[in-house]
């Protein structure tokens, strides 16, 4: 990878495109900051879902196994919001480099599906580290299918049952306490530690493994960008930081 010279007033914006086009591997880290000018709710700061819900509630295996309705309906809850929202500027921007570079690629935490809605090709479509609201899979069998129903959580017998064995299905997503699919983590650490560049964009970065991503990429000599409308615990080690919003931001730091 290429560090360009800089001229002292170089504008940050400047930094990150001459660091992204210099890079021969790019991995784009994504977090619900980036789908929040869809209208998807992110889930810490102002109007975040953890304010309003509490997690161990709603999101662990301990919760479901409580009150699968509950969650259940809140998933439900979720998926009818989502369908109802558009993929943005950041979405596209990020879908259309992914088809334009050979190797630039797109991990997300969000388990809303924006990222694939604007991908137009298969290598556009992102590695999904927290699942899908739109999987649904069985608590007993291997089973897992495609879901984009809407829930009826209005009793036990109504909630989504696996085909294959007819025992309760669950929402694809990993909960709280849960260890994330190994495979989609060992592909996500391999492409961030052979990335020249991690570009990070609307993540709190205080989820683990998936934080730990831009930290690979850093500790193995390539430069992090983040783009986020406020400070996380990346912003101290990023070699390029973006203040502003991802859909204002993303379009114009990857325009050709
Ligand atoms: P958070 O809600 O924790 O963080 C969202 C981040 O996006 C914050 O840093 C905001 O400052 C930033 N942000 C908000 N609006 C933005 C905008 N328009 N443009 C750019 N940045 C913006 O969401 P995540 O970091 O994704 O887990 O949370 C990580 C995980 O915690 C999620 O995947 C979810 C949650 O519990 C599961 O669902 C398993």
């Amino acid at each position: 990878m290429s560090r360009a010279v800089e001229a002292p007033d170089t504008q940050p914006i400047d930094r990150a495109r001459a660091l992204l086009r210099g890079a021969h591997h790019v991995v784009v880290l994504t977090g619900a900051g980036v789908s929040a000018e869809s209208g998807v709710p992110t889930f810490r700061g102002a109007g975040g879902l953890w304010r309003q819900y509490r997690a161990e509630d709603l999101a662990t295996p301990h919760a479901f196994a409580r009150d699968a309705r509950l969650v259940w309906e809140w998933y439900g809850w979720r998926r009818t919001i989502v369908s109802g929202c558009a993929p943005n500027a950041a979405h596209h921007a990020l879908a259309a480099a992914a088809l334009s570079h050979a190797d630039f690629r797109i991990i997300t935490q969000n388990v809303d599906g924006l990222h694939a809605r604007a991908a137009r090709e298969p290598r556009a479509i992102p590695l999904e580290l927290h699942g899908s609201l739109y999987r649904t899979r069985c608590t007993r069998c291997a089973h897992r299918w495609d879901d984009r129903s809407t829930v009826d959580a209005t009793s036990g017998d109504t909630l989504p049952h696996c085909d294959a064995c007819g025992a309760l299905a669950r929402p694809d997503i990993v909960w709280f306490g849960e260890a994330l699919d190994d495979a989609v983590l060992g592909e996500a650490m391999t492409l961030a530690a052979n990335a020249d560049a991690c570009l990070v964009v609307g993540t709190s970065a205080l989820v683990h493994p998936a934080a730990g991503l831009a930290d690979l990429t850093r500790r193995n000599g390539g430069s992090v960008v983040e783009v986020n409308v406020e400070d996380t615990p990346l912003t101290g080690s990023a070699t390029v930081v973006l203040r502003g919003t991802a859909a204002t931001i993303v379009p114009d730091l990857l325009a050709s």
